[in-house]
């Protein structure tokens, strides 16, 4: 019998003692270095927050987190004008934390102690305390009014710089609040850039003032295919399609982009995927024609000539796009651009003339330089798909890699030249893939299977890459394509919840990977986005 209590002594000794086996917590991304404390710290209308030096953008985020937890407390975390006893949050900055995204957090009985390098560390320790909180705190309403967090030490800090995520508008269009809504979503798990991908075949959705027919006409298709668009034949709903931002609008989701620590990373497809464009200034084409903005997907052999007047128009459209979005990297897509036109175009083999080019595909790189040129001058650069490498590359751009069955070797000669590089391959990392197969509970979506654990376990630094390449791979991004996805609350079940495994891709460490702990997590988690009202897959609750 003794040896009995014994042993359960030293059980429960283990439980309550070691930080391995966690009670409640369900974090992500899972942070750095976690230790469980005991005890647990009440929040209530007693509590208060002291700014240990008055900043700013300290002072804003912490307002918006006061303002964010008076709906369901029901009351306002007050300001302490000195430093109170116990019973407080204790917020400061301290550069002696290396990392600019990095925080302290300290929560115990007494007080919850926030130190971080820069504001945007004390903004993720914020969003942290916040998956610590009770879920209710996501509520519309009052709820209780003591709010108990356990007690804990967390160090954290991000192992990418880039972590990101992009949408595509431009296949189906969606409402500012969507994007919105996702700037909340992603700075919650502290996915730091969002990508929009503004233009293609399908539709125009940025306002460039001084070329009004891409309102008018690129903006708009007559119809959208249902169905796949492999099926034969291919079937459409003849309902007109499509939108577009107003650069007033766009500036108001930089701006809260920005108020959650969210750069977003314009898009505007060149030199291929311009069907849209044409169909209102066909003339920027070899052979112009007439186009429509077309229902189909795929990809189109009538792309961006090379004479002057296309750099002319795609200057001014780029002037106006540098003048809305601040970040310092303009995506200018480069990807599938068939070179079919450009072979029997005379304007265009005068170029690869005049220019000394062996062929289209340096006729490509010398658009794609031309194109870094230009936004250099207005003090840019540019990221964009793996494409633009081919025929070489200007130094100083960035390179987003989808093409997983070029394999390793490719992306490690790109890194080894100096390039960095932003791992967002199709293979695990495009969402607009089946996430199950569920087929009678998912909506329809692009063919092919990316579970959860895949991408969870998925690590963007290629095997092959050693010593100081490694530092080229400076992020990773999934891209959710839009052909299938119709609506915002479409666009969450395809995202939702493997921009959680991809939030933990771009932020923990890759030696803390664990996909059963990662899902005990994420089904306490999960918790936050069912009072958000979030449409994610349950899958993974099977
Ligand atoms: C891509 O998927 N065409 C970048
Ligand atoms: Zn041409």
């Amino acid at each position: 019998m003794k040896k009995i209590l014994s042993v359960a002594l030293v059980i429960l000794l283990i439980i309550f003692t070691n930080p391995a086996i966690s009670a409640q917590l369900g974090i992500i991304p899972k942070p750095n270095k976690m230790v469980e404390l005991t005890g647990k710290f009440t929040l209530d209308k007693n509590t208060r927050i002291y700014l240990d030096r008055s900043d700013q953008e300290v002072k804003r985020v912490v307002d918006d987190f006061r303002a964010f937890v008076k709906i369901p407390m029901g009351f306002e975390i007050r300001y302490a004008g000195r430093l109170p006893q116990s019973g407080y949050i204790g917020i400061s900055i301290d550069t002696l934390i290396q990392n600019k995204e990095g925080y302290l957090l300290m929560v115990t009985p007494e007080k919850v102690i926030i130190k971080a390098n820069s504001p945007t560390g004390i903004f993720y320790a914020l969003q942290t305390l916040r998956q610590l909180l009770p879920p209710g705190i996501e509520a519309q309403f009052s709820g209780k009014k003591r709010w108990d967090i356990p007690a804990v030490e967390i160090e954290d800090f991000p192992r990418f710089e880039y972590r990101g995520f992009m949408l595509d508008v431009a296949r189906h269009f969606q409402p500012v609040e969507v994007l919105m809504r996702y700037i909340d979503l992603l700075s919650f798990y502290k996915i730091n850039h969002f990508h929009l991908h503004l233009t293609d075949d399908q539709g125009w959705r940025i306002e460039i003032k001084k070329y009004p027919k891409l309102q008018e006409i690129s903006a708009w298709r007559k119809e959208s295919m249902v169905g796949h668009a492999g099926d034969k034949p291919r079937k459409y709903d003849g309902i007109r399609h499509g939108g577009f931002y107003t650069q007033e609008q766009l500036k108001a989701v930089v701006k809260y982009a920005q108020a959650h620590f969210i750069t977003i990373i314009p898009e505007i497809e060149l030199p291929g995927h311009s069907t849209a464009v044409l169909a209102a200034y066909p003339e920027l084409t070899c052979f112009p024609k007439k186009f429509e903005v077309t229902p189909d997907y795929g990809v189109f052999e009538d792309v961006y000539c090379t004479k002057e007047s296309t750099f002319k128009f795609l200057e001014d459209v780029l002037s106006e796009v540098v003048e809305i979005f601040p970040g310092k990297i303009i995506h200018i897509g480069g990807d599938e651009c068939p070179k079919t036109r450009w072979k029997i175009c005379p304007q265009c083999q005068e170029r690869i003339k005049m220019e000394n080019l062996k062929n289209e595909n340096e006729l490509q790189s010398y658009f794609i330089k031309r194109i870094q040129k230009f936004l250099n001058s207005k003090g840019r650069n540019i990221i964009g798909w793996d494409e633009i490498m081919e025929g070489g590359l200007a130094p100083g751009a960035t390179l987003m890699y989808w093409r997983t069955w070029l394999g390793d070797k490719h992306i490690a000669e790109a890194a080894r030249a100096g390039f960095k590089i932003i791992m967002s391959p199709l293979d695990p990392l495009y969402f607009n893939l089946y996430e199950n197969e569920e087929r009678e509970i998912t909506p329809l979506a692009y063919p092919g299977l990316i579970p959860l654990e895949k991408v969870y376990n998925y690590n963007p630094v290629p095997l092959k890459l050693t010593g100081k390449d490694v530092q080229n791979i400076i992020g990773v991004q999934a891209n959710l394509w839009s052909e299938y996805v119709k609506d915002g609350k479409g666009a969450e079940y395809m995202t939702f919840p493997r921009a959680c495994a991809l939030s933990e891709i771009g932020w923990s460490p890759q030696a803390s990977k664990d996909y059963a702990d990662f899902i005990r997590r994420l089904k306490i988690n999960t918790s936050h986005l069912d009072l958000l009202n979030v449409n994610y897959s349950k899958y993974f609750l099977k």
